[in-house]
């Protein structure tokens, strides 16, 4: 994948803002609520009854900051996505069971999040940048897959 100066741009300046847990939490509750079976996933993690119950909860929260943490070690290696995620894409495979489908989803609930909390510097521009990379962040996901 080539990144431009203006995408590398573009991912980094959003990202400098991001605080991952607030937006991480926010995320994977989002994913739980939005997309209810992928609470199948999540069985150890306690109450999910409701979207209350799944935003409250510390479990989802904490597990959502790792998540967007993880995420940010893309942003941090644009140029090495799938070495980056190699050893993640084999956990999730092979120990996780996820079905990539799920990736995307999370990375088009990422899209909204970030559009949310940061309206004004969300420039069609900086959508596309963004959209391009949870894209190739679903697919290093996805490539240990077999
Ligand atoms: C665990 C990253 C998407 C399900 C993890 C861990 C990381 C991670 C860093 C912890 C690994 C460890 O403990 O060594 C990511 C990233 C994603 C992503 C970067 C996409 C941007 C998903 C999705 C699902 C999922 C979409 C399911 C719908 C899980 C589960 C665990 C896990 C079930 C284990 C949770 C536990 O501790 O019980 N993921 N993940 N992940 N992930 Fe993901």
């Amino acid at each position: 994948v080539q990144w431009s100066a203006e995408e590398k741009q573009l991912i980094t300046s959003i990202w400098g803002k991001v605080k991952v847990e607030e937006c991480g939490g926010e995320a994977l509750a989002r994913l739980l609520i939005v997309y209810p079976w992928t609470q199948r996933f999540f069985s150890n993690f306690g109450n999910l009854s409701s979207p209350t119950a799944i935003t409250g909860n510390p479990k989802v929260r904490a597990h959502g900051k790792k998540v967007l943490t993880s995420f940010g070690d893309a942003v941090k290696n644009l140029d090495n996505v799938k070495g980056t995620f190699a050893k993640l894409s084999e956990l999730h495979c092979d120990k996780l069971h996820v079905d990539p489908e799920n990736f995307r989803l999370l990375g088009d609930i990422l899209i909204i999040i970030l559009a949310a909390h940061f309206a004004r510097d969300f420039t069609p521009a900086c959508h596309a940048a963004w959209q391009k990379l949870v894209g190739v962040v679903a697919h290093a996901l996805t490539r240990k897959y077999h």
